[in-house]
């Protein structure tokens, strides 16, 4: 029986198994337990003989049982351990992080380009007055130009004593704003957004521009052409950039040029500072004497320009979008097409 018992227990699979192997040999009616106990009604002689055999057997089955258990609880671990398994050496997920718009991207460059030219940073309110909008810019409300701008106005309720506003068209209002409140001398750039009713390829109904201001005792056209240079220079990393100041007319300004940056259109592929067209890029000239008093600025004493430029628009020949439209579409395709984002 010790030979039997003993298989069965290597044999066991389980522990239901086990248990009743043990029951079967050392359990209260178990064959192991049943010879003990006939132990008492044997000859003294043979019991010497017996009883030894008999515990020595008994012991001997209890830790091949034992055994078989910790075998067995050894194996389910195995088992669980290999199911469970975790890699901690791979690579965690990669984590969607958000990314600067390249339109604030394109705003942070030009707003550093012009701090190191020494410009402030002036601001405005996108909800503007027709006055600081229009009239005070001398567009007076008869002038073409109010039509031309494809203005938002703001509804007015019947009776509302408030001024007239707009969101305004452009950022030159904030030289109106920027001159009343800290006067002159004074260079300041004004970034921001704002708004006409157009919409195609290259328009959005809300855009941004940066307004440029420098009022000063003896500022020139010549300093308006340096600055703008120089700015162009370092925003489009182009060495020999080239301007091409065209004569224009702003009622704020006079005299009045549009800006033209040389560029080159060979296969569909735009590259600034080589070639024989010409893209422009911003509007500019001497502000205005009446602009100037407008805004409590001397004209008989002080003088100097201005410039607006579309900052989606240079962001776009900077790097190559062909559709305005996209940059507020928050498609993610998009924005990593032009490594805007991860
Ligand atoms: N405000 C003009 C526009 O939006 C640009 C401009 C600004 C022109 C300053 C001259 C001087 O088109």
């Amino acid at each position: 029986i010790r030979v039997k018992y003993l298989a069965e227990v290597a044999e066991a699979a389980d522990e239901p198994a086990i248990e009743a192997v043990r029951v079967a040999a050392l359990g209260k009616k178990g064959e192991v337990s049943l010879m003990m106990r006939e132990l008492g009604r044997m000859e003294p002689e043979a019991r010497k003989a017996a009883g030894p055999a008999l515990n020595a057997l008994r012991d001997e089955i209890e830790s091949a049982v034992k055994a078989r258990r910790a075998a067995l609880a050894d194996g389910a671990l195995a088992e669980r351990l290999k199911a469970e398994w975790l890699d901690v050496t791979l690579d965690p997920r990669p984590a969607a992080a958000g990314t600067i718009h390249p339109v604030s991207q394109v705003t942070e460059e030009v707003v550093a380009i012009f701090a190191a030219l020494g410009f402030t940073v002036a601001e405005g309110p996108q909800i503007e007055t027709d006055w600081h909008n229009f009239d005070a810019l001398n567009i007076p409300p008869e002038h073409p130009a109010r039509q031309e701008m494809d203005t938002f106005y703001m509804a007015r309720a019947e009776g509302d004593e408030r001024a007239p506003h707009v969101l305004r068209t452009h950022t030159s209002p904030v030289q109106i704003r920027h001159m009343t409140a800290n006067g002159v001398p004074c260079r300041a750039i004004a970034p921001g957004r704002v708004y006409r009713c157009d919409y195609d390829q290259t328009h959005t109904p809300m855009f941004h521009q940066v307004e440029g201001l420098c009022i000063d005792r003896n500022i020139s056209m010549a300093n308006l052409k340096w600055v703008l240079e120089e700015f162009c220079r370092s925003f489009f990393e182009v060495e020999g950039v080239e301007l091409r100041f065209r004569a224009s007319h702003f009622p704020f300004t006079e005299p009045s040029a549009e800006v033209d940056i040389r560029c080159s259109w060979a296969g569909g592929q735009l590259r600034i500072g080589e070639g024989d067209d010409w893209l422009e890029i911003l509007g500019s000239g001497m502000v205005h004497p009446k602009v100037l008093a407008a805004a409590n600025v001397d004209p008989e004493a002080w003088q100097g320009f201005a410039f607006g430029m579309g900052i989606d628009r240079i962001a776009m020949l900077k790097y190559g979008i062909p559709d305005l439209r996209a940059f507020f579409d928050s498609d993610l395709r998009w924005l990593r097409h032009y490594g805007f984002a991860a």
